[in-house]
């Protein structure tokens, strides 16, 4: 399905990504694990078109989409819709608008312009809102949710694109334990009854191995662990997280310790998702 080949990214004399090559021959739900700095949002970058490939090639379905341009590159990235750690909802507009924002590759500017959405979109919107349990929130200003339904509404604008591939870079990384909870496994019901490929950019080895089907783990720009959960040892964790920092388990946890905390509202986690 999905084939990396030498995937390279340079930024002037500095290696971002180094000849990744891996094949995804079904649609799994990968996690892609390693420090800050690995190059973990330059593959998913890269993935998206969002940004371009030095050297090297991405292979979907056979096609060469390392190089489309245009309205090929934007068919492209309505079919892998990306999420991201902060969310990248309009804070001011309502939930509903934000989901629909998913249709805008094959809307006309006119529509648009004038913020008109056909009926049908409208509610499969809604549909979608409502299979992420957060149908009720439609008419609110995304600004008003917590950070852990602000990610289900950038999920649900990603799936108005019915993507064949959901990249999400740190999804979690900005919610508390409860919520990144909620989130993965919305990210997981959706690859398991839709079937669609999910790639995550995860920081926290057990979140890895909790929902994922594969993990890759990079370092320096290199892949240096791709293998089923139950192949990470400590010693591959090590590899993938440096022999030099004192690795443990509970160092990259998210780890649930109590069930019933509330959710964050706090106006730090907003001020962050907005700066
Ligand atoms: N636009 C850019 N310009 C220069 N260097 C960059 C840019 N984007 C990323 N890098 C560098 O590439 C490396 C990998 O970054 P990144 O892919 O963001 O890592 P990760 O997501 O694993 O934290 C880092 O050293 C980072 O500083
Ligand atoms: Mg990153």
């Amino acid at each position: 399905m999905l084939t990396l080949q030498n995937l390279t990214k340079t930024f002037g004399d500095k290696t971002a990504v180094h000849k990744v090559s891996f094949t995804v021959d079904r649609p799994m739900m990968i996690g892609i694990i390693g420090r800050s700095g690995a190059g973990k949002s330059t593959v998913l970058r890269m993935l998206n078109r969002l940004s371009d490939a030095s050297s090297g090639s991405i292979l979907f379905e056979g096609k060469d989409i390392t190089r489309l341009k245009g309205a090929e590159r934007r068919s492209w990235q309505s079919r892998c819709a990306m999420i991201f750690q902060q969310f990248n909802l309009v804070p001011r507009m309502d939930v509903v608008s934000n989901v629909l924002h998913g249709t805008l590759n094959r809307r006309s500017t006119l529509a648009t312009m004038f913020n008109l959405y056909p009926d049908g979109d409208i509610h499969k919107a809604i549909e979608i809102l409502d299979r992420l349990g957060i149908a009720e929130q439609a008419p609110k200003r995304a600004e008003a949710l917590s950070g852990g339904q602000q990610q289900r509404v950038a999920i649900a604008r990603a799936l108005m694109q019915d993507p064949a591939i959901i990249l999400a870079d740190e999804p979690i990384a900005s919610l508390d334990p409860m919520n990144a909870q909620i989130v993965m496994q919305a990210l997981r019901r959706i690859h398991e009854e839709d079937g669609r490929m999910v790639i995550a950019n995860l920081h926290t080895l057990d979140t890895a191995r909790r929902y994922c089907d594969r993990v890759i783990g990079m370092r320096d720009g290199r892949v240096v662990f791709d293998g089923a959960p139950e192949m990470l040892t400590t010693d591959a964790a090590r590899e993938i997280y440096g022999a030099d920092t004192d690795f443990s388990e509970a160092a990259t946890s998210t780890e649930i310790e109590t069930l019933d905390r509330p959710e964050v509202h706090s106006p730090e986690v907003f001020a962050e998702a907005y700066a």
